[in-house]
């Protein structure tokens, strides 16, 4: 048994090593144990892809009342204003704290931080390292996850259920079930604290720009365990990603491209985002995620264009390196040929409901980063506000974590099953995979209505019957693990938004046609 506080933190991105740094940092010479669980390497997480970058006050011609603002206005007054007025003001703390363990961000020829503009934005506000942010700041974190001695980092674990003691009041999260990926074993791990940063559940729709971990693991865990949710209706999709036929992960076209001068065409070659919103091509992501998907519609095409010709071959290049690679490997030259765009999920604006310090309805539980409703984002996340909370909440999360551990010691690890993964797909897993994410981008997209989404929840159930004999059978795959927990968070946002009166941010309500 330990008495030595245990912390396991599930998921190891940019909030899962941020907490996991700043608890050892404030630790001091009290001893302390931090396991983060991962099951992939860092560079296939969100984190590590991200592009656009962190969006914070750092000039004098901003304000933080501004960017509280512009998270509101996004967020339609659905986000938890004292949570967004906290995370905007502690930001440019942790950019400057970032900046002071080596991270670089793009720089004008004078020296000062050169900001992007994304939507929703009434300035350029976004700290960014060219296209690859996301890259830049997990470079810093792990070099320092590495240097700590208090962290010890576990590949290949995938957490598959939390641990949870006593009944009524005295419930509390004492760790997680977790199957190696290598060997099959499956281990139950005991912590005094489990924070999940697990990320978001992209793949639960047939196009996504998050990575193939994108699976919803830590808010399954967490509803299955009767956590506490919120927003779950509000899922956002990204207006440009690159249409390229494939589908499940698909390449980002950042915002930061319409930043800097290029402009959405119809089919028809016309502007598409003239006369639809006052902020034209850099609105709210809803507002043009809906004129890009009404144009497809309308049109029966399956994208739109992205022009940067005003950006040019040669700026374009050297600004967003990435993303000019990827339009190269189908053929494209950004800034010469138009690019070919849809609408792409992108984040869960929902997640675990938490407070401003990541604290879970179950004690002993945290949450952080996109897998926790913390209510900064409200009913849309406004651009590059998800990596100011993935810095700032974490922290926050840290600065308590001392006074959330309970005195009663900490039980071994302990083997419960020796098993093998199957190795090869079970072909009923991959069918009722497509079934799931052919439903939830029908009926559970970017426009609604109550039919579709009342079947969409018999089709969720339907699947999950399927799918619960397999798991029972214990014929455990990569994939079967996925789709388990990509039902439960299925079913809670397609639940969500049968609960949404109105149509608010990324929710949308198809409106009848009057007769
Ligand atoms: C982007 O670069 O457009 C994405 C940034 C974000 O999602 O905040």
């Amino acid at each position: 048994m330990s008495t030595v506080p245990e912390i396991i933190v599930v998921g190891g991105g940019i909030a899962g090593m941020t907490y996991a740094t700043q608890l050892a940092d404030r630790a001091g010479r009290r001893p302390v144990r931090i396991r983060i669980l991962s099951k992939a390497v860092v560079q296939v997480s969100n984190s590590f892809q991200a592009q656009g970058g962190v969006a914070a006050v750092m000039r004098g011609d901003d304000s933080f009342e501004d960017h509280v603002r512009d998270t509101l206005v996004a967020g339609a007054g659905r986000n938890d204003e004292a949570v967004v007025r906290l995370v905007v003001r502690e930001g440019p703390a942790l950019i400057r704290g970032l900046i002071g363990l080596g991270a670089h961000f793009d720089r004008g020829t004078d020296g000062a931080l050169r900001l992007a503009r994304e939507g929703g934005h009434s300035t350029a506000r976004v700290v960014h390292h060219r296209d690859r942010t996301g890259e830049e700041i997990v470079r810093v974190l792990q070099r320092r996850v590495e240097l700590m001695p208090a962290i010890e980092v576990l590949s290949d674990q995938r957490a598959i259920d939390l641990i949870i003691s006593g009944e009524g009041a005295d419930r509390r999260c004492i760790g997680v079930r977790a199957v190696d990926l290598r060997t099959g074993d499956v281990t139950d791990r005991f912590a005094h604290l489990v924070v999940l940063a697990t990320g978001g559940a992209g793949r639960m729709y047939e196009h996504t720009t998050n990575p193939q971990g994108a699976s919803g693991d830590g808010i399954a865990m967490g509803i299955r365990a009767a956590a506490l949710t919120r927003d779950m209706a509000f899922v956002q999709f990204h207006p440009t990603a690159l249409h390229t036929g494939a589908h499940g992960t698909v390449s980002l076209v950042s915002e930061a491209v319409r930043g800097a001068g290029a402009r959405l065409l119809g089919a028809d070659l016309r502007p598409l985002m003239r006369g639809v919103h006052p902020m034209g091509d850099l609105a709210p992501r809803n507002v043009v995620a809906r004129a890009i998907h009404r144009e497809m519609m309308h049109a029966g095409v399956p994208h739109v264009w992205l022009d940067a010709g005003p950006i040019g071959v040669e700026r374009f290049a050297q600004e967003f390196p990435g993303i000019a690679l990827a339009c190269r490997a189908h053929g494209l030259l950004p800034g010469r040929d138009l690019l070919p765009v849809m609408p792409a999920v992108h984040y869960m604006c929902g997640g675990l409901r938490t407070d401003d310090r990541g604290r879970t309805s179950i004690p002993g539980l945290f949450a952080l980063g996109e897998c926790a409703g913390s209510g900064v984002h409200g009913a849309d996340r406004l651009a590059s506000n998800s990596l100011l909370e993935a810095l700032v909440i974490p922290k926050r999360a840290a600065e308590i974590t001392w006074d959330e551990i309970s005195g009663t010691p900490v039980l071994p690890s302990r083997i419960i099953r020796r098993d093998r993964l199957a190795k090869r797909p079970v072909e009923v897993v991959d069918r009722a995979m497509a079934a799931l994410t052919h439903t939830m981008t029908k009926h559970v997209g970017i426009i609604r209505t109550e039919h579709g989404l009342q079947h969409s929840l018999r089709a969720i159930n339907r699947i999950s019957r399927q799918v619960q004999p397999i798991w029972e059978r214990r014929r455990w795959t990569t994939a079967l693990m996925d789709l388990r927990d990509l039902l439960v968070v299925a079913r809670a946002v397609a639940e969500a938004a049968l609960n949404e009166p109105e149509s608010v941010g990324a929710h949308c309500w198809e409106v009848e046609p009057v007769s």
